[in-house]
């Protein structure tokens, strides 16, 4: 008989209840480089020239040794800030995370917990049910109404008063629909019930949006929390930073779920770069607005059914074949969109991100195509 000792190890401990249970995230990140990437919303030119020569500047001894982070919430502050802010923030009101992605999970870890409810929109970004999910809270998912994907105010409003979540969270614009809602009604949403903490994901507002940030006095209003990123405006996704900007006291409570060194130190280098190159983020926002009237005149024309409100990007529903079919015709001539198959609401819809008015010209030539219709234009 096989001794117990050499019996292959089958079953593996199990994780958390909640861990076991969940669906994680999952997104097709491999294999997309030298494609035209019309698929994750990242800014499509890359980051500005300062970032690179700061990268290229880095020394040995910065490698090897733990990243320093000093000055960098300075930094954060000094490009945010306006003389119009109702409040001026300040240093211990940013939290730097690495991406924004690792700040909802935080925001998530230190907050939610076993069976307290997150209320949220539906359909949107997708990493916050996983994170979640993982603490075992229950979602109560509120749809956008409507052919135009308009905010479910009122229903958010009587769920806010009725259920008084633990998390309210709102990406504004939406991801993907665009959908925004105005800074007013959020700090209305925040005062309705003070003990919710409301996460406003603002990683699209440079595009068209309405950021709260000028409007809101975190001394009054200590339950909302503003997420911002390097990520789709200034070309840093693979570095990973973003950060979370509210009251110090939820500053804090959200960082001390991190890890001492979490972002590395060529993501610090990058960000003090970007950071003091706001002129290169704006000529790039100007030239995505100016590639979206572009994109939007030839779908209008054509009448192509499409949803297109603020951000970055916009809904397509293809007119002749499938969206399964499109989105694989174009990959395989180098242009990746993202499939919202089975997403409630959209589903049979692709999701393009616009980048400039050339990568536009060339997804709208190879669009017609693939859809097979005589174009007008
Ligand atoms: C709405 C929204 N929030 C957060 C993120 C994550 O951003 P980051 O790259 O800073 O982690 C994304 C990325 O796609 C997003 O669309």
């Amino acid at each position: 008989m096989e001794s117990s000792k050499n019996k292959p190890l089958n079953k593996i401990p199990p994780a958390r209840l909640e861990v076991e249970q969940m669906t994680p995230y999952s997104a097709p990140l491999e294999g997309r480089r030298d494609l035209l990437r019309l698929d994750f919303n990242e800014n499509t030119i890359g980051p500005s020239p300062k970032v690179l020569n700061a990268i290229k500047k880095i020394t040995s001894e910065q490698i090897s040794i733990y990243p320093e982070y000093l000055g960098l919430q300075k930094a954060v502050v000094n490009n945010l800030n306006s003389p119009y802010f109702v409040s001026l923030l300040k240093p211990n009101q940013i939290g730097l995370f690495n991406g924004v992605d690792s700040a909802i999970h935080s925001i998530f870890y230190a907050y939610g917990d076993r069976n307290k409810q997150y209320l949220t929109t539906l359909p949107t970004f997708g990493y916050y049910k996983p994170c979640a999910s993982m603490q075992g809270m229950k979602a109560i998912e509120i749809s956008y109404e409507g052919s135009d994907f308009k905010f479910p105010l009122q229903a958010i409003r009587n769920s806010l008063i009725k259920l008084k979540p633990t998390i309210l969270i709102i990406c504004n614009p939406n991801n993907p629909t665009g959908t925004t809602l105005s800074a007013t009604k959020i700090l209305e949403l925040a005062h309705l019930s003070p003990k919710t903490l409301v996460v406003v994901d603002e990683l699209y507002e440079a595009f068209l949006g309405d950021s709260v940030l000028p409007v809101v006095d975190f001394r009054k209003t200590p339950n909302l929390v503003v997420l911002r990123s390097l990520s789709k405006t200034s070309g840093l996704a693979g570095l990973r930073i973003g950060f979370a900007i509210g009251h110090p006291g939820v500053i804090d409570r959200i960082t001390r779920v991190t890890g001492p060194y979490d972002i590395n130190s060529f993501a610090v280098t990058a960000a003090f770069a970007a950071l003091t190159d706001q002129e290169y983020v704006d000529n790039y926002v100007a030239e995505v607005l100016q590639a979206r009237i572009w994109i939007q005149k030839r779908l209008c024309a054509n009448k192509v059914r499409h949803h297109m409100d603020a951000g970055n990007y916009f809904l397509l529903w293809p007119t002749h074949q499938s969206h399964n079919d499109v989105e694989t015709s174009l990959k395989s001539a180098g242009i990746l969109v993202r499939n919202m198959k089975n997403k409630p609401l959209i589903h049979g819809s692709l999701r393009v991100s616009i980048g400039t008015t050339l990568q536009m010209k060339s997804f709208w030539e190879t669009y017609k195509n693939v859809d097979k219709f005589k174009a007008l234009n």
